[in-house]
Parts: structure tokens; sequence; C-alpha cells
């Protein structure tokens, strides 16, 4: 990079900064969530480059700190040391070179021998027009690097991968890049010039000159047109390919969402660069769960953070001069087959007191608990569920109707309902004789785990009041043990 590229970068961070911190008491904080990481001002949406880099876990994520719509990508940048309590830190990327002179899309960082390195999408719009769904676009991957983990100077070697393969659209995004004997490796999000969507497989001994290799995995006209956001990694012996696909149809109460979030399970050989899989699963059931990125955690834990909302839908706290949060952390496994998600132990010490704590035979709509701060973790745990009827939990939030989460084991069927239209999200979980919730509220945001990662459901909910949780059975014999914490705010 040369000098005077170098001083317009920093002038461009210091003043997204600037505007950020004006701005921040400008917040209506009605739907504000205590625990999750979200901008201070301005937009977010997928989480981008999680790593652990000297110590501590970093997060960075697709932001416009202008406006609380999408608009020309920067990546803001958090850390922490245990993926619960996060510190902000400085804007780590702005748009405007010549790669990214529109936006610095989403990608990943790796630790390349000390030196944080990120290597991201670069987009420009040939109309001028920047917009999400604008298609006249090329779109790049470059390189940034840090030796501060704070401070990153894009490669004057940028873009390191300046061409899609000839057979493909100009969808050519989101780099995931990870390590493997003596490699580095990549897969990006892509289609072909027929729209049959596909994740492309790259290698590279610098991060700088970059082989293709081929695509390991295709839509087939089954998976949507467009893989965005790929991820690839090893779990309890299975390789997992996990991406975001572009225009699924909904199938009953399946790929209910605008957009999916799911995975192909299968063995690879990174020899033949071939993965054989299986058929594609959603990883989260619940409405507001997209664009997931991974991490290995440095005692090998494999953990999991989407973006807590979805294209094309209301986001009512755009009103309020903000957008977008990520999930809590979950840690994946697989289990028969399929990817659970659990949230990590570390959220534990967000505990700040006992709520409720209450063991015996549940009826119909008892309450467990009526919260003042809606921020508070929910332990439910239900056996002798042997009738039909529904069994679950309630959240009164002062709307219209409460929002409910109920197993209806005549139908096999776990459903929340947050109200409104288009309320329901289903999953056909089959017979269950035990229930074990898993509940996270903060304001606006439900990720509730069932039975230990079987399901889980994330879903924004707007509430007009302070929460009354309550039981819900028609099963007489239905013996639950309930704890309820509340748990702080990281601030
Ligand atoms: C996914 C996505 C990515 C892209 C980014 C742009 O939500 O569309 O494919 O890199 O968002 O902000």
């Amino acid at each position: 990079m040369d000098i005077n590229e170098e001083m317009n970068t920093t002038n461009s961070n210091r003043a997204a900064e600037e505007w950020v911190s004006s701005h921040a008491a400008s917040i209506n904080p009605r739907y504000r969530l205590g625990y999750h990481l979200m901008p201070t001002v301005g937009w977010m949406n997928d989480p981008n480059g999680l790593v652990y880099f000297q110590g501590q876990y970093h997060a960075f994520y697709q932001h416009h700190p202008y406006s609380a719509e999408w608009g020309p990508m920067h990546w803001g940048h958090a850390v922490s040391d245990d993926m619960v309590h996060w510190r902000r830190l400085p804007i780590a990327l702005v748009p405007g070179g010549t790669g990214d002179r529109d936006g610095c899309y989403s990608g990943s960082a790796v630790d390349d021998d000390g030196v944080l390195s990120l290597i991201y999408t670069g987009q420009v719009f040939h109309s001028g027009d920047i917009q999400p769904f604008n298609v006249d676009f090329t779109e790049t991957q470059n390189l940034a690097t840090s030796t501060d983990g704070i401070h990153f100077d894009k490669s004057s070697r940028n873009p390191v991968i300046a061409h899609a393969p000839k057979d493909n659209s100009r969808n050519f995004r989101d780099p995931k890049v990870w390590r493997h004997g003596g490699w580095w490796y990549g897969i990006i999000g892509s289609s072909t010039v027929d729209d049959d969507a596909r994740a492309l497989l790259y290698r590279s001994h610098d991060l700088r000159e970059w082989e293709y290799r081929g695509a390991i995995a295709h839509s087939e006209g089954r998976v949507g047109q467009m893989w965005e956001c790929p991820d690839f990694f090893e779990v309890d012996g299975s390789h997992v390919l996990l991406f975001s696909p572009v225009g699924m149809q909904a199938q009953g109460n399946r790929y209910r969402n605008v957009f999916q979030t799911g995975y192909l399970l299968g063995d690879f050989d990174y020899e033949s660069s071939t993965l054989t899989h299986g058929t594609f699963e959603e990883l989260d059931r619940g409405h507001d769960f997209y664009a997931s990125q991974t991490l290995e955690a440095p005692d090998g834990r494999r953990i999991c953070m989407g973006w807590m909302n979805m294209w094309q839908t209301p986001m009512p706290e755009q009103q309020d001069g903000w957008a977008g949060a990520l999930t809590l952390p979950r840690e994946l496994h697989v289990v028969d087959g399929t990817v659970r998600m659990t949230p990590i132990a570390e959220l534990q010490s967000l505990r700040s007191g006992t709520v409720t704590e209450c063991s015996a035979v549940v009826r119909d709509r008892e309450i467990l608990a009526s919260l003042e701060a809606n921020r508070c973790e929910i332990l439910v745990s239900c056996e002798g569920i042997t009738r039909s009827e529904m069994t679950g939990l309630s959240f009164d939030i002062g709307l219209d109707s409460p929002v409910t989460f109920t197993y209806d084991r005549s139908r096999g069927l776990l459903s929340l309902d947050r109200g409104g239209e288009d309320g329901v999200r289903a999953y056909e979980c089959g017979t269950l004789d035990h229930l074990d919730l898993h509940a996270y509220l903060d304001n606006s945001s439900l990720e509730i785990f069932v039975n230990d990662g079987l399901a889980t459901f994330t879903s924004r909910i707007y509430p007009a009041a302070p929460a009354t949780l309550m039981m819900r059975t028609g099963d007489e014999g239905v013996r639950a043990k309930a704890v309820v914490y509340s748990l702080e705010s990281i601030g």
C-alpha cells in the first residue's frame, strides 16, 4: 500500500469512529440487547473473521456505521476473553480501495504466525448504485493484515484472487480460510453462469497466491441459486460444509425463511478435493439466523455465531438508529448424523441471580417468573409427557398474544409462534417423552435450545412490556423442574 492510500484509510477509520461516538446517545434503547454483540449505532449483518488470536477472541462483523440501513460495508470489530463479554475496538476495515471501493464484504480471519490476517471480498458496483441486491458488480478476494490485532493494512497485492473461474457467475464472495496439512485452504461462495450454487475450494502457501482446486459441492437445482458465507470444518470426525443458500422455496415446515442457513455433512478427501455428503439440513429452526460462521477455540471446541436477523424482513430497531445483532456463541457437535448447537458453558458467567427455582407437577399457564428486565436464562425440564396436549413455555411481553414455544406430541412438532404475519416456525422432531428447554431472552431476542441441541430456534421478538413467563401444558402428569436466572448486561 502506498503512503497516501494508508493515510486515507486511517482518516476514514477515524471519521467512522467519530461518527459512532457522536451518535451513540441518540439511540432509542427500547429494543437494545443486554448481552449480545450489536453495533453501537448503525447497521450490522454477518459475523466475519471469528478467530482466537494472541489470547483473545476476535469478532468482526459487516457494519454500516452511518445509518441503520445496509450501505457500503465496513468491518466492525470487538474482542473478548470468553466470547461472552465483548469490548468494541475501532472499525477494522473501511471500503474505498481500488478492489473494495463499494464495500468490504464478508470473510474470515486467521493467525498467520502472529499476523492477524483478514481475507475478505472486495465489492465494486459498476452502476454506482450501492444496493444489496444490485446485480451489476465485480467481487474479488482481498487481504488485510495486522500485528497488533487492531490496526489493519490492506495488502499491496490486492486483489489476491482477482477472477472467479470462467464458468462462474459474478457471485464470488465470502472466503473462509483455514489451515490443513501445511496449506491454507479457502472456500468461497458462488454460483455458475447457470445459477447452480456451489462452494469453490482454493489453496495457498502464503495467503497471497491462490490455486483453484474445484467446486466441492453443488446445489444441482435443489439447494438454492447462490451459496453465501460458506464455512468448512471437521467436528466429531465428520466434515461439515456450512453455508447460507439464497433462493430456496419453502416446503411445508422447512425453509420458511427468506434465506436459509444449513449444512451438508460428510467426508472430505483433501487429495482429490471431493466431499461425499448427505442432504442439506437447516441449522436453526427460528426466524432469524443467517450467514453463520465458526471458529476453533484453543481447547478444540467448534463455536458458531450467526447474524440474528433476516434479509428482506422488518427490523423494528431500524427506527431507533441501529439494526442487527449476532447470536450467542454455540458449541457444535455431530450427534446421530445431525449438527447440534448448544450454548457455550462460558455464558453461565452472565448469571446474576435466581428469579425462580421450582420442581413440581405443573399446571397450564402457571407463572414461572415476572421479569423486570427482559434479560434471563430459562432452564425447564419436563418429564412424563404422555398425552398429546401441548407442553412448553409462553412469554407474555405485552403484545396481542404471548410468544409461545410448544411441543405437540400428537404431531411430533416443536413450534415457536411469535405472533403476527408468518409468525410460526416448526420442526418435525418426532416423539419425545421428555423436553429440556434452555432459553435465553435478551429483550428483543429469544434463543431456545431443545434437548441438547436436537433443535434450536432463534428469533427476534419486540416487547411492549416486561415479560411474564408461563408454563404451558394440557398434560396433567407432566413433572417440571424450572430455574430462571437473571442475566447481567455486558454494557
Ligand atoms: C450475507 C451477505 C454476504 C455478503 C454480505 C454483504 O448476508 O449477503 O454474501 O458478503 O452479506 O453485506
